[in-house]
């Protein structure tokens, strides 16, 4: 059994884009700038956010956060991101998720210009992504993509099953994972809520790609030996800490890590992958937009 750590990859990718940051600095050039939009006081949002902020940090990147009320009107809202949008030494922007339910998430996410849309929500990146052009793709999908990538875990012919059927992880991922190109090539079958019989998938399964968000639900008796395991859960359960909680994932690792070839931890696995991948998108707008390096 081989544990991906997400934590030691992600400290080398963050030191990759650190160098280059610091390269292109060094030539005269602004840095990158990255900024994020939190609106009200959810508490992992909050935690979300403020992770992404000291990251730009740790690489050398600006950033800006717009802390708003959670009683911020859509038009608002739409206003800001208008701004946003035209500000030339702006790269990228996020709205953190989930939005106030008085805010239409679907309107907003649209209104983001594409080229600075570096969480690849937009559904022109969507569908850009879709068929395997130049885009942004969303942080954790890019994440488990590049963790496959750089482990070397073989993905080519296998039976990969995504469990849940989300825009931010589900459906992009049971798109990237078939695709031809880069380190793909599986057959995918995506399960969801409606599935029956979820199990005969799970059994039959090379990789398991678990995002549907339920602690501890894939279990050693659901997998076969050998399979590869990427939890995508980030669940907060009750715990005697100070905190008052704990994050598990979406497998039980205890009674699966023995069966597998490849895991991920919780945490300590894809998170990490995330929030570095964010930083990539947003490198990468900086060449698109500002250096004009790339398409
Ligand atoms: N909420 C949960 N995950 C994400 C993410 O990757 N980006 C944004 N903007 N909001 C989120």
């Amino acid at each position: 059994m081989k544990i991906l750590d997400g934590n030691t990859l992600s400290q080398q990718i963050r030191n990759e884009i650190k160098e280059q940051v610091a390269q292109y600095v060094a030539q005269g050039n602004r840095k990158p700038h990255l900024a994020a939009i939190l609106v009200g006081e959810n508490p992992a949002s909050k935690a979300y956010v403020g992770m992404k902020i000291k990251d730009c940090e740790e690489v050398g990147f600006k950033s800006t956060l717009f802390k708003k009320e959670e009683s911020i009107t859509e038009d608002e809202l739409m206003k800001l991101i208008q701004e946003l949008n035209e500000d030339n030494n702006l790269d990228g922007f996020i709205v953190q998720l989930p939005l106030p339910r008085h805010i239409d998430e679907d309107k907003i996410l649209l209104a983001i210009d594409p080229i600075k849309d570096v969480d690849g929500f937009h559904p022109t990146n969507f569908g850009r992504m879709a068929q395997g052009l130049e885009t942004f793709i969303p942080a954790t999908p890019f994440g488990i993509m590049r963790m496959l990538e750089r482990f070397d875990v073989p993905t080519a012919g296998k039976h990969c099953v995504v469990i849940g059927r989300s825009n931010i992880v589900g459906r992009p991922m049971s798109i990237l994972m078939s695709q031809k190109g880069g380190h793909a090539n599986s057959t995918v079958t995506i399960c969801h809520s409606g599935t029956q019989d979820l199990n005969k998938y799970t059994k039959d399964a090379d990789i398991i790609i678990a995002a549907l968000g339920q602690p501890y639900f894939l279990t050693a008796d659901m997998v076969k030996e050998g399979v590869t395991i990427i939890d995508v859960g980030i669940n907060r359960i009750d715990a005697d800490n100070k905190k008052g909680f704990k994050l598990v994932g979406d497998v039980d690792y205890e009674s699966v890590k023995d069966k597998s070839a490849y895991i991920t931890p919780v945490p300590g696995g894809v998170g990490p992958m995330t929030r570095a991948m964010l930083l990539e998108n947003t490198l990468l707008a900086y060449k698109r937009f500002f250096l004009q390096e790339e398409k």
